[in-house]
């Protein structure tokens, strides 16, 4: 087996979804299915663009608040770091190097749907940090949290990098109250919320000058070409992000741009692409102070702190469950 548990079927899962969201009205694709091998590349890309303002305010908020962190993680003794979506743990790098240079105890979960993802995550934390303890759980955050349950020592669960922002209020309200439903009480979250601001430094990072975002986005076509036998031709589609201030959310589609059949072989069916529909690919919601707060209350966490980056571009924001 490669990884610490067993392998999550998501080349199966892929081919349902990819039925659903072309069978529907308004086309869509799940988002998750941006990171295969070739995406978590181009994703890594991504946060290293001028444009892409989130990786960074993280990361200095980590910097500048790691030792309350940690004082905060470790009020209960011993713990069991979980993180969802955990991608490359970059700058969760930076709270575990501190957390080891301290003596703290702890153990590191990463659960994420990306096979590779999580095999390159732990090749990396094991080459910095040789006595880290490390299980990977490579599944889909739902499936992943269920394995939460029987832990005895408590929970703090990462949710970093906007993750949350990928689902609507409405889903983050529901994943957060299945969250806490496997959680007990004194348990911690401490999620990335990216805030709202400038709406064109907000659409800038959704639509970098270099194309990174665009090649992105297309690499869904891609992983479909290969993963379910389809013959999308790239040309006929095109990138297309929109930001909407007063609701927060970002959208990104694939935007048609020459009428065109693909065939899908693993599903045996044709679908039709008509010039200027757009197909749904990503929400990235972003939230003010106060619509965290509310959230917070609304799923039954109390909010003990906010950590904001120096231009307030973003907030880690610590709940505790009652
Ligand atoms: C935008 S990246 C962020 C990575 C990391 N949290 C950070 O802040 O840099 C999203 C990560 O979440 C994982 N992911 C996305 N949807 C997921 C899902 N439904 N279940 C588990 N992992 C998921 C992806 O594979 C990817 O590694």
């Amino acid at each position: 087996m490669t990884t610490d548990n067993a392998v999550f079927d998501i080349t199966e899962s892929l081919k349902e979804d990819v039925l659903k969201g072309f069978s529907a009205s308004n086309k869509y694709i799940p988002s998750k299915y941006f990171y295969d091998q070739i995406g978590d590349k181009i994703f890594q890309e991504i946060m290293g663009l001028p444009e892409y303002y989130l990786t960074r305010a993280e990361g200095d908020i980590f910097n500048n608040f790691k030792s309350n962190l940690r004082s905060l993680f470790g009020s209960d003794g011993g713990f069991n770091l979980v993180e969802l979506g955990a991608g490359d743990g970059l700058k969760t790098s930076i709270l575990i190097d501190d957390f080891i240079e301290n003596k703290i105890e702890f153990k590191y979960y990463p659960i994420d749907i990306s096979e590779n993802s999580n095999i390159s995550l732990k090749a990396s934390m094991m080459e910095q940090f040789p006595e880290l303890k490390i299980e990977l759980i490579t599944s889909d955050y739902f499936s992943g949290i269920e394995k939460i349950k029987k832990h005895y020592a408590r929970n703090v669960v990462l949710f970093l990098g906007s993750n949350i922002g990928n689902f609507s209020v409405k889903e983050a309200s529901s994943f957060l109250k299945e969250l806490k439903s496997v959680l007990s009480p004194n348990d911690l979250v401490l999620i990335g919320f990216d805030l709202k601001k400038n709406p064109k430094v907000v659409l800038d990072a959704y639509n970098d000058k270099s194309g990174v975002t665009k090649r992105f986005n297309l690499n869904l076509l891609t992983r479909i070409n290969h993963e379910l036998g389809a013959d999308f031709k790239l040309e006929n589609f095109d990138h297309c992000p929109t930001y909407d201030h007063n609701t927060g959310e970002v959208k990104s589609f694939l935007k048609v741009v020459k009428t065109c059949q693909v065939y899908i072989t693993s599903l045996e069916q044709s679908f039709s692409f008509t010039a200027g529909e757009l197909i749904h690919t990503e929400i990235s919601q972003k939230y003010d102070v106060s619509e965290i707060k509310a959230l917070a209350s609304k799923v039954g966490f109390e909010l003990k702190d906010n950590f904001f980056d120096e231009n307030n571009y973003f907030v880690n924001s610590l709940w505790i469950n009652k």
